[in-house]
């Protein structure tokens, strides 16, 4: 057989692509080769006013840091990304390729070279967004103390609208973006949590978590730097039930000054009842199918989910895998009627920072019937950096950061014909 085999074909790929294929043209240069690299895959997060605590739009910006960004991207540690492209690949997806990374890494040996300034110089301006119908802010402001320490915090936004709405779009818009870390929206409608506004929830248990309540909604919208809101197309929306409260939970990063935020969520509303409401489906440790969620000191412990039998054929949105501080990895499939494996996401790394919401790139149909089944490895040994005790504590299920979850959400719509060719998007690109 005269097949080639990928790892040949990688390297014919290398010697095409590579630096030093480059260099047979010339130097490497800033503007030519490195520029739509960082365009493509840095410049949403990292540009005035957004979440990356500096800017690379312009040469100056990126020559300064050559070798950081050098050392950053070789270590993949930029751009952010863990869902494991060969098991599936996302909308919202952003990862170098080996080419790039070498380009990267050529360019600063070679002394970071500017090269020829192109006469159109615009980079693509941030999308911009039509005007929200309601702004809801934090109730009042929230100065961090400053000691250094990550806070996590609950607020309780009340929306006051005197009528059920629905939802087409969510943006959120971090007040500080110097803390702000990342943020979780829920609903309730049951109000019980308005006194807990502003509560620690790293380790104390909030009174109202207590309870028992059921929430409205237990995954809204998720931000983490470089998000896109979301603004679904016409008949599409979720609902907000009357005077329900949004809560917000959110990540500070540590600070040695105070700071202070008053974040606030930007809605787009619609009375009209959609064609296609949008639905949360959460899988959280109830499904768990080796009981019970408790992980012991010093273990490294899988857990196992099955969900189910999807009572409809729905079509997948988005997907949301979450787990605190001992999570490692997590991964999540489901296996049809007719016995076909749909990967859903593998995450091999798990990283707490970066609770990204994965948008699939096509909505993903799961015919009636399917069983979604999860697993999550937990390791609460001292081998794991984030572990936040020393020695390790035992760990089970609770909203604290120093507990832990295995939840899995997905937003999904019922199934129609043609949605696999649906482009949720197209609302955002148009405007
Ligand atoms: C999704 C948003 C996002 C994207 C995309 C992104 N960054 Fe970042 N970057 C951040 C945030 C937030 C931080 C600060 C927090 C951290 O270090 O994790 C950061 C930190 C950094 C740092 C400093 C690291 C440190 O240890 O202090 C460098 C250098 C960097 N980014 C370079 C890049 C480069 C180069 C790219 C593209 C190849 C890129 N980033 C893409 C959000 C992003």
């Amino acid at each position: 057989m005269s097949k080639i085999k990928a790892p040949e074909a990688l390297v014919i790929g290398l010697l095409f692509f590579s630096p030093y294929f480059l260099f047979s043209q010339g130097p490497i240069t800033y503007y030519e080769h490195v520029r739509p690299i960082l365009e493509k895959n840095c410049i949403a997060c990292h540009r005035v006013g957004e979440a990356a605590p500096f800017s690379l739009e312009t040469y100056e910006d990126v020559e300064r840091r050559a070798s950081f960004i050098q050392m950053v991207t070789e270590t993949r540690y930029m751009p952010p990304w863990f869902a494991n492209p060969e098991f599936r690949h996302f909308r919202n997806e952003r990862i170098l390729t080996e080419a790039e990374i070498q380009t990267i890494a050529a360019w600063v040996k070679g002394g970071a070279k500017k090269g020829k300034e192109p006469k159109d110089l615009a980079i693509a301006a941030p999308v911009t967004y039509p005007k929200p119908d309601l702004v809801i802010p934090m109730n009042k402001p929230f100065t961090t103390p400053g000691n250094g320490t990550e806070q996590f915090r609950l607020f309780v936004m009340p929306s006051n609208t005197q009528e059920e709405f629905y939802v087409k779009g969510i943006d959120f818009r971090p007040g500080n973006l110097k803390i702000a870390h990342h943020a979780r929206l829920m609903v309730d409608t049951t109000h019980v949590f308005r006194p807990d506004d502003g509560a620690l929830v790293s380790d104390t248990v909030l009174p109202a978590t207590n309870l028992g309540v059921m929430l409205a909604s237990y995954f809204w919208y998720g931000w983490v730097p470089g998000n896109f809101p979301t603004l679904y197309p016409d008949g599409i929306a979720k609902k907000l039930p009357r005077n329900a409260d949004i809560l917000l939970n959110m990540h500070y990063s540590p600070t040695t000054t105070p700071e202070t935020d008053q974040s606030k969520v930007l809605l787009y509303l619609t009375k009209e009842k959609p064609r296609r409401p949008v639905k949360t489906f959460v899988l959280d440790e109830h499904w768990i199918s080796n009981q019970p969620f408790y992980i012991p000191p010093n273990e490294v412990v899988t857990f196992y989910m099955r969900s189910p039998l999807v009572p409809a054929d729905l079509s997948l949105i988005n997907v949301l895998p979450h787990m605190h501080l001992l999570g490692k990895s997590f991964r999540s499939f489901a296996i049809t009627p007719d016995g076909d494996v749909i990967n859903l996401i593998k995450i091999d790394d798990w990283n707490f920072n970066w609770q990204m919401t994965y948008q699939f790139d096509q909505l993903v149909k799961l015919p009636k019937g399917s069983v979604v089944y999860a697993e999550a490895v937990y390791d609460n040994s001292s081998n794991n950096p984030r572990n936040p005790y020393f020695p390790p504590r035992p760990a089970t299920t609770g909203w604290g950061t120093f507990d832990e979850m295995m939840n899995l959400i997905f937003e999904y719509i019922d199934y129609e014909e043609g949605d696999e060719n649906l482009d949720l998007y197209q609302a955002l690109k148009e405007k």
